[in-house]
């Protein structure tokens, strides 16, 4: 077992003790100014002010020294939301969007999200797993050390079994931790169109049951949306998902509010996701459900909408996390310091609360609290060490990279982007 001891490092953490950390516990984050970190066999056997470090470093033959020389340190990012298995680029479509045709029209006209399947389905397993671990490269590169990856882009069950099996690989391949949803209800297939209630029914009693029995999928999330799957169809897709065993999730109100958010107070689901358009009700629902909001402010910035409103959430008790949303078309984001600082300047979140919400929330989020999220004993030794003198340099500095340095299990990673 390696030992490793990192010194002089100045650290910012958020802790288990508030997890998920709502209200002002968003903004409570432990700092040691000189810190250590001692890493033992891929975790954190010890992390803060040198001193108390030096105690449980005594004695033991440490194998790696590094003198981090004052540089700040955070807890790698967690990606909680993302659809980074896909097959192809939707460029040409963005410029439609550009040229002002809406998101949901394009996927009306079975572009969007049914571009994609059509790509999914005719990928190899191989390719679509060359392409996606390219697209998780730079993510790592960008301080993403967990991350969940949805299925979505198959739409019927032979071609979902085989974008989570691409998706369990990229767990088994990468340095990432990778955390596998399905979403099989990301859209109605072209083929369903004309009887979309006879998908739901394909969802409940052919393709959930399907994915349960392989245990390849810890949540399932549905697209609940205006044209998309209606509250009382996503209720029942969720209600299925919950009897087989997983976790809930649900992208909701992201262009309309149609009631997604109380859906998933009332389901107390994980987390909702989007959530552009919630209504006040909605988010009271959310706080009355404990269900987490996970944030994509690079979406609304892609699909040139107003933010969340992330201050209302944190002040009415909703824990917040942040997540990229990584896809070919609504976002091509492959930065969590991006959104972090969209969240901080464009949401008005502190530098602390986004630390929180791309940390430790997000790792609540995916159900990866105990192993990932913060830098804290027995954990994953997962930290980025930023060039700069707090986590504000995440806002202060636009439009770059301020990492020095990411470290996954504490191994020194160095993929390029
Ligand atoms: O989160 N909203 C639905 N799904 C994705 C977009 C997927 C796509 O456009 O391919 C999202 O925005
Ligand atoms: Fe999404």
């Amino acid at each position: 077992m390696t030992t490793k001891l990192f010194r002089h490092a100045h650290i910012y953490t958020p802790q288990l003790g508030q997890c998920p950390a709502a209200g002002a516990a968003q903004a409570e984050v432990a700092e040691w100014r000189d810190g250590s970190i001692l890493v033992e066999g891929g975790r954190v056997a010890a992390v803060g002010a040198a001193q108390d470090v030096e105690v449980k470093v005594s004695g033991k033959n440490i194998d790696e020294e590094h003198d981090l020389e004052g540089a700040t340190v955070i807890p790698g990012f967690v990606d909680p939301h993302t659809h980074a298995c896909f097959a192809a680029m939707r460029e040409g479509e963005f410029s439609m969007r550009l040229a002002g045709k809406p998101y949901l029209e394009i996927l009306k006209a079975g572009g969007g999200i049914l571009s994609s399947v059509r790509h999914v389905r005719a990928a190899s397993e191989e390719e679509l797993f060359c392409f996606s671990r390219r697209l998780l490269e730079t993510t790592l590169h960008y301080g993403t050390t967990t991350v969940e990856i949805k299925s979505g882009y198959g739409l019927d069950t032979e071609t979902e079994l085989k974008m989570l099996r691409v998706i369990a690989r990229l767990g088994r391949e990468t340095p990432q931790t990778v955390v596998p949803t399905f979403m099989g209800a990301h859209a109605v297939p072209e083929e369903y169109r004309a009887e979309p209630i006879k998908y739901v029914t394909l969802l409940e009693n052919e393709m959930l049951p399907a994915v349960a029995e392989q245990g390849i999928a810890k949540f399932c999330d549905v697209f609940c949306e205006e044209g998309i799957f209606s509250v009382e169809q996503s209720r029942k897709i969720l209600q299925k998902a919950r009897t087989l065993g997983m976790g809930l999730k649900l992208h909701a109100d992201e262009v309309y509010d149609l009631g997604g958010a109380s859906l998933a107070g009332e389901l107390k689901a994980t987390s909702a996701e989007h959530l552009l358009a919630a209504s006040d009700k909605g988010i009271a629902k959310l706080a009355q459900g404990g269900v987490v909001a996970v944030l994509l402010p690079a979406t609304a910035y892609s699909l040139k909408k107003s933010f969340a409103r992330a201050r209302v959430m944190i002040d009415k008790g909703v824990p917040v996390a942040l997540a990229t949303d990584l896809n070919p078309g609504s976002c091509f984001c492959q930065s969590m310091p991006f959104v972090v600082n969209l969240a901080i300047l464009g949401m008005n979140l502190t530098p602390e609360e986004a630390l929180t919400g791309a940390t430790l929330n997000a790792a609540w989020a995916v159900g990866m609290e105990k192993e990932v999220g913060s830098l804290e004993p027995g954990k994953m030794a997962d930290f980025i060490v930023l060039d700069g003198e707090t986590p504000a340099v995440l806002a202060y500095a636009s439009g770059v990279r301020p990492i020095r340095s990411v470290w996954k299990g504490g191994e020194g990673q160095s993929a390029g982007a």
